[in-house]
């Protein structure tokens, strides 16, 4: 049987992902909500989307659910090294700090990847760190993975990809961070697995960045493509709150903030803009 979601439906599910998650679903997209959401209104034996809303409001286990529901409406593709230009500038900038750092009481570089998906992310930082052969002498390096999706996360920590995730990375980093399984998959090396905090949490939800303060590189890319305007500005508010004084933050290639100019500067280098933290004059 197929399920048709009516248009009250559509408005109360499409508010409700809206203020939970900040997605902003548009009417012509009713087909396509319909169509993924249809599974799981199968699986938990539900009637009508009216009965999933109201499950998703009230019933007791209904929080996993909610949390996978980015997942099932968006475009969840990642791969390691994406956008090579911008992994250049990090590593250029990662290495000003480094020695800027290696004279300050806090030695600890933190770098945040935020909406990290299955791990492609935070482990590609990882790896251009350990690949550009910047001496480690002097810092440590903290690296944070955070999606609101728990079975990314999951799937992160297992780390196995499949070669579609690796398109485009160098042979050599493959051989050196990567066992090949079998033909479909390949194991990242535990040594990368162990080293970065995995943590599952919203970005829109501030409590989730007290665990996450004093960041020097934020990078939130292909996560605001989906958002509306007022969760831009709410998530904008939080990763300034995070980052260090003159930290930076990486977005996607084709993102932006509405209230960047007043909390951010752009840097601009070669196809690549970086927003630096801009900290407020005080008298
Ligand atoms: C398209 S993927 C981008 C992954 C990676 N940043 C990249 O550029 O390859 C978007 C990720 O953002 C996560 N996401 C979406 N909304 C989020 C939210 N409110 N809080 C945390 N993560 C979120 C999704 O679960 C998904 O894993």
């Amino acid at each position: 049987m197929k399920l048709i979601m009516n248009n009250t439906e559509f408005n109360l599910l499409r508010d409700y992902i809206e203020e939970e998650f900040g997605l902003s679903i548009k009417i012509q997209d009713r087909d396509m909500l319909s169509k993924r959401l249809g599974p799981n209104l199968f699986r938990l034996k539900l009637g009508s989307f009216k009965e999933y809303y109201e499950y998703l409001l009230s019933h007791p286990s209904s929080k996993a659910e909610l949390n996978s529901l980015p997942s099932v409406i968006m475009n969840m593709e990642s791969y390691f090294l994406r956008e090579k230009a911008q992994f250049n500038v990090f590593i250029d900038l990662f290495d000003k700090k480094r020695k800027e750092r290696a004279r300050k009481p806090d030695r600890t570089i933190r770098i945040l990847s935020a909406g990290c998906a299955e791990g492609q992310e935070p482990y590609s930082i990882s790896i251009s760190i350990r690949s550009s052969g910047i001496p480690n002498s002097g810092c440590n390096i903290q690296i944070f993975g955070l999606d609101i999706d728990p079975f990314s996360i999951s799937s992160a920590k297992d780390g196995v990809y499949n070669p579609y995730s690796l398109r485009g990375v160098d042979k050599d980093i493959i051989r050196k961070y990567f066992t090949k399984i079998d033909k479909d998959h390949y194991k990242l090396d535990d040594n990368i697995i162990k080293t970065t905090n995995l943590l599952q949490g919203n970005i829109l939800n501030p409590s989730v960045f007290k665990a996450l303060q004093n960041i020097d590189f934020i990078f939130c890319r292909n996560v605001l493509i989906y958002m509306g305007m007022k969760a831009k500005n709410r998530i904008a508010l939080n990763l300034w709150e995070a980052l260090s004084h003159s930290g930076y933050l990486f977005l996607g290639q084709s993102e932006s903030f509405i209230k960047q100019d007043v909390l951010f500067r752009p840097v601009h280098f070669p196809d690549v803009i970086v927003y630096q933290k801009k900290v407020p004059h005080t008298a």
